[in-house]
């Protein structure tokens, strides 16, 4: 019998992250999949049912460093193959470095670049050595190289996403892991709205194509959906 696979996605209640885990699951993967309100995740909680022993729900909230904590400590035992750090969010609506509070800074750079570290250094030691993956959905608009302006605090987040995660990648030397920065396209969710170009489905297929091709490369990249590298 093959061996079991385990992902984990961390900001899984909808969206890509949602997409993801029913990606994994098709291919016959148990998921551990991170929302912040467990009990009122219908959508994991119906495909956990329909999956018995396959899906655990656990409650993570990206701005609560006890909950990156715990999560640690439940995959302590557990040996990761693919860990997706998925959770962000798009900052306040009007978008604009100039009008920005701190607060309002503070909240988009804890929940979309310092938060995902911090969950990978906790969950790090529980994924496998070798073949084992742990990426970030970080976003082309973290790209400094690729940036002709607007969003431009969602694309600072993003950029210290990717410089965060390359801090990472120094630390992790040794593990023989691979750390991938990835853009999931420009997608029809909540965050991507309705015009976006890509369907959930096949952003998620193609991320997860990426993740498996990508095991055992043993480097840092940043690269989409699709598999192509990005200039940082
Ligand atoms: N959509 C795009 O076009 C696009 C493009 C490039 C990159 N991305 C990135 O892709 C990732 C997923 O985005 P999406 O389009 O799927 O967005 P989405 O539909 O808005 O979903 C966002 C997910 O992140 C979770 N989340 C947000 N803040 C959180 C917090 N403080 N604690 C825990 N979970 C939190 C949400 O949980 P709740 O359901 O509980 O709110 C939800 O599961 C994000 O990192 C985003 O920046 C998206």
């Amino acid at each position: 019998m093959a061996e079991k696979k385990l992902a984990l996605v961390v900001g899984a209640n909808r969206g890509i992250g949602l997409g993801v885990v029913k990606e994994f699951l098709a291919k016959g993967w148990d998921v551990v999949a991170t929302a912040r309100k467990p009990a009122e995740a219908t959508e994991l909680n119906a495909l956990a049912a329909a999956s018995p022993g396959r899906v655990t729900v656990t409650k993570l909230e990206m701005n609560n460093p006890d909950d990156h904590d715990a999560l640690a400590a439940a995959l302590a035992g557990k040996t990761v193959d693919i860990a997706l750090i998925n959770a962000g969010v798009s900052g306040p609506g009007h978008r604009s470095a100039n009008q920005a509070t701190e607060a309002e800074i503070g909240a988009l750079m804890y929940t979309n670049a310092l938060a995902p570290i911090r969950i990978a250094r906790g969950v790090a030691p529980h994924v496998k050595t070798g073949s084992g993956v742990i990426a970030f959905t970080s976003s082309v608009m973290g790209s400094v190289a690729v940036n002709p302006g607007g969003h431009e605090l969602y694309r600072a987040s993003k950029a210290a996403l990717n410089s965060l995660a390359r801090g990472l990648w120094g630390e992790l030397a040794g593990r023989h892991l691979t750390l991938l920065s990835m853009h999931p396209g420009w997608v029809r969710t909540d965050m991507g709205g309705q015009s976006a170009a890509v369907s959930v489905e096949d952003s998620a297929r193609g991320m997860v194509t990426v993740m498996l091709a990508q095991q055992g490369k043993h480097h840092h990249v940043y690269i989409d959906y699709l598999g192509k590298e990005i200039p940082w």
